[in-house]
């Protein structure tokens, strides 16, 4: 039988997978995501308080067995993240305004050397968006404006010129006050020559509310000359899921599948997590899970079939 990952070849597309924690350690999901899928994102290894929790002392490990098992399996990484204003470390939080711009240029620098010819695109910027399409306010806006965004971007693309640089967040798969912000950004960041490449779209979706505008906000990014990834896809549904849900569940991949395929510009979809039992949904909204294409006993669901079968599939 056809995989996702062959049907997304095909097309000429990635369909990707996010690991994390003792996942890399379970062969049920080992040998799924190494088979179905191309590329790896890692939940949480490659974030600032894994990396660098104390200030110029880093740890590469966890992220590292991520890129081993990838690479055994010939899959590309998706690098996630380096500037966000979650999984902080407290001592960035703590530091003096005027040294958290060295701090991240360090921290931006030695993360992208480290893993330099290893990961395919970089989500650089993490959500630095508010709902009403105003920057958030957090150390970097703190201590250096809006500039932190260009300045961050820069010194990724000096460390590893051949990654495709992204700005990731949620909230923005359809045209609302969010993603109209991160419009106005991007083409600004684009006129002041900065090596911006990519935007990342969540697409943490509830079931049967994929944005009808999403294909529209896709098309006028990629219009700008910057590819448009699914990043994080999950559609979360109220438990006990019925089947109808599940249908729709199912109606809901596809839809985000085609659009992704209707755009030149779109190099592929990723899922966050394997199955719906590695989902963090269950911890983050009480009631809601279900998730993703796999059942808590990793048997494709609906959503798997129509994936499939969006992506050229039978
Ligand atoms: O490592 C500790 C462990 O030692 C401790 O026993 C355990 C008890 O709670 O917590 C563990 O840390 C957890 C960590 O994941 C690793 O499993 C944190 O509590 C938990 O908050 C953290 O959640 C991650 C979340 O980001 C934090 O913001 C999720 O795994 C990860 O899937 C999620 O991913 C984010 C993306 O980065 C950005 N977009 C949204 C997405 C979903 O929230």
């Amino acid at each position: 039988a056809s995989t996702l990952r062959s049907l997304a070849e095909a097309q000429n597309r990635y369909i990707g997978t996010e690991l994390t924690g003792n996942m890399v350690n379970n062969a049920t999901i080992t040998s799924l995501a190494g088979t179905q899928f191309d590329m790896v994102t890692p939940g949480n290894e490659m974030k600032w308080d894994t990396t660098e929790p104390r200030n110029g002392s880093y740890n590469f490990g966890p992220g590292d067995n991520v890129v081993s098992f990838a690479q055994a399996h010939t899959m590309r990484v998706r690098g996630h993240n380096l500037v966000w204003h979650a999984q902080l470390p407290g001592w960035v939080n703590s530091l003096p305004r005027n040294q958290v711009q060295g701090a991240m240029e360090a921290h931006i620098t030695t993360e992208v050397n480290h893993y330099k010819g290893k990961i395919y695109a970089w989500d650089v910027i993490n959500e630095p968006f508010n709902e009403d399409g105003s920057l958030r306010q957090d150390a970097f806006t703190n201590a250096m404006g809006t500039g932190y965004l260009a300045d961050a971007i820069r010194t990724a693309h000096n460390a590893d010129p051949n990654a495709v640089l992204y700005i990731n967040d949620y909230n923005i798969e359809g045209e609302n006050a969010k993603s109209n912000g991160l419009y106005s950004l991007a083409q600004s960041l684009l006129s002041q020559g900065v090596p911006l490449g990519g935007i990342g779209l969540e697409s943490h979706f509830i079931v049967g509310q994929v944005p009808s505008s999403m294909l529209a906000n896709m098309q006028r990014f990629a219009a700008l000359g910057l590819d448009v990834a699914i990043t994080e896809l999950d559609d979360r549904i109220q438990l006990p899921a019925s089947s109808s849900s599940l249908q729709q569940q199912a109606n809901d991949y596809a839809t985000v599948v085609k659009d992704c395929l209707a755009v030149t510009r779109c190099p592929g979809v990723s899922q966050w997590g394997v199955g719906d039992a590695d989902s963090w949904i269950p911890g983050t909204f009480p009631g809601y899970g279900a998730a993703s294409m796999y059942d808590n006993n990793y048997q494709p669901k609906s959503a798997y079939n129509a994936t499939a079968t969006a992506l050229g599939g039978p």
